[in-house]
């Protein structure tokens, strides 16, 4: 089992899609373990997105990710972080296959709707981060029908 940190950015939040992407992980069979608003403060936003600090995209990365509510979500499941990715898809919306997050709702590289842990490093990392008082623990009955 992994869990995972995924992120509605404000352009989903604004778009109004955070039921259809929450619905999208609980259908696959994650579990929710972890689920919070909040407008990032720049101290919250620069450390998430460090690693980006030297792009010529990070500024304007940054006024984004702080220029509204988000919805910050943990995920768990069996190899959760590459689930998580694969119902996101790439960075381009517009490169993105229909069916993925990013291939029906996005057009653009930074509006792309949605962020999802690349890694089991990055995941615990951002999981401290956006849920310092940790997630949830429980378990989701429909796992004994979801797994074999
Ligand atoms: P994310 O971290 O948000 O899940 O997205 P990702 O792994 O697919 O993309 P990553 O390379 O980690 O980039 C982080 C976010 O930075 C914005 N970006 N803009 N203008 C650009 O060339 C550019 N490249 C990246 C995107 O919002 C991307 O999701
Ligand atoms: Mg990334």
């Amino acid at each position: 089992m992994q869990t995972t940190f995924v992120m509605v950015k404000p352009d989903g939040v604004q778009r109004g899609l955070v039921g259809d992407i929450i619905k999208r992980f609980e259908n696959k069979g994650l579990r929710l373990v972890g689920l919070r608003q909040l407008t990032p403060s720049l101290e919250l936003a620069e450390k998430h997105y460090a690693v980006h600090s030297e792009r010529p995209f990070y500024p304007g990365l940054i006024q984004f990710i702080t220029s509204g509510p988000v919805v910050a979500m943990a995920w768990t499941g069996v190899e959760a972080i590459s689930v998580a990715r694969n119902i996101i898809g790439p960075t381009n919306g517009r490169e993105a296959a229909p069916g993925t997050i990013r291939g029906d709702f996005a057009m653009d590289i930074g509006h792309n709707i949605i962020h999802g842990s690349d890694g089991e490093d990055t995941a615990e990392f951002e999981l401290g981060l956006w849920f310092p008082e940790g997630v949830v623990e429980w378990i989701r009955d429909a796992e004994s029908q979801i797994y074999e």
